[in-house]
C-alpha cells in the first residue's frame, strides 16, 4: 500500500491505518518536497520518483490519497491510476457508517469520528475529515474535501471538487455547486452556484473562482 503524500494529512492517514491495525507493507510517495519527511513518516520507505512508484504498483497497486485539496487529489489520483495504481478507500474503524442505504465510491478518506447517516452518497476520491457529520440523503460529489468538524444536515447536495473548511455548517436541503470554496466557520443558509468562494455567518459570496 502506498500513501500518496508525506505531510500533514498523510500523518493522519497513518494514524487511521494504525488504529485499523493495518499490517501490510506501507510506503509513502512524495516527489515534490525537497526536505525529509517528518516523524513518524520517516520510519517508512519513501518513494521519490514516478519510476519507483510504477515498480511498487507492480507488487501492490493499492494507493490511498494522503493530501487535502480537491484539485490536487484528482490530479494525483489520475496520475497514479495512469501508471497502474488502484484507488483504495480508507475508512476509520472509529467512524460510523449507517447500514441503511449509504453509497460510497472508491478512494475515500473517512477519518476518525465521522458519522455518515442513512441514504448518504459520497463520490470517488472525497475526503471527509475527523468529526464531520453528514445527515440523511445528502449527496457529496467526487474529489471534495470536507474539513474537520463540519455539520452537513439532511438532503444537502455538494458538487464535485468543492472544499468546505473546518467547522462549516450547511442547513437542510441546500445545494452547493462544483469547485466551490467555503471558508472555515461559515454557515451556509442559501444555495451556492459553482466556482465561487463564500465565507461568514451567514455565508456570503466573497469572490468568483477560475
Ligand atoms: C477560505 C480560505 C481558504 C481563504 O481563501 P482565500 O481565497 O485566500 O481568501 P482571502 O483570504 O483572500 O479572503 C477573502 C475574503 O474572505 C474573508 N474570509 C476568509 N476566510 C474567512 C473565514 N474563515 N471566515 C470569514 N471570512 C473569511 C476574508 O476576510 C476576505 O474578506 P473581504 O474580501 O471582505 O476582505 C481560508 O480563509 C479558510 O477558511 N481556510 C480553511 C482552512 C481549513 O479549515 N482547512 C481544513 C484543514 S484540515
Amino acid at each position: 500500500m502506498v500513501v500518496i503524500g508525506a505531510k500533514g494529512h498523510a500523518i493522519e492517514i497513518l494514524d487511521v491505518l494504525h488504529y485499523n491495525k493495518f499490517e501490510g507493507k506501507l510506503s509513502f510517495f512524495d516527489n515534490v518536497s525537497p526536505d525529509k519527511p517528518m516523524d513518524p513518516i520517516n520510519k517508512y520507505m519513501l518513494i521519490r520518483t514516478e519510476e519507483e512508484l510504477k515498480q511498487e504498483f507492480k507488487a501492490d497497486p493499492n494507493f490511498i490519497l494522503g493530501t487535502g485539496n480537491p484539485r490536487l487529489r484528482k490530479k494525483l489520483s489520475d496520475f497514479c491510476q495512469g501508471i497502474g495504481g488502484e484507488l483504495f478507500s480508507l475508512i476509520s474503524n472509529q467512524a460510523y457508517i449507517s447500514p441503511l442505504g449509504v453509497s460510497l465510491e472508491p478512494g475515500l478518506n473517512i477519518m476518525h469520528g465521522v458519522k455518515i447517516q442513512p441514504m448518504v452518497s459520497i463520490g470517488e476520491g472525497s475526503l471527509i475529515n475527523a468529526g464531520t457529520i453528514i445527515h440523511h440523503q445528502s449527496v457529496i460529489g467526487s474529489f471534495c474535501e470536507i474539513g474537520p468538524g463540519c455539520m452537513i444536515t439532511g438532503n444537502v447536495r455538494i458538487g464535485n471538487n468543492s472544499f468546505l473548511g473546518t467547522g462549516v455548517k450547511v442547513l437542510p436541503g441546500i445545494t452547493i455547486g462544483e469547485n466551490v470554496v467555503i471558508a472555515g466557520g461559515t454557515v451556509v443558509t442559501r444555495d451556492i452556484p459553482s466556482n465561487v468562494m463564500i465565507a461568514g455567518v451567514p455565508g456570503v459570496e466573497k469572490k468568483k473562482l477560475p
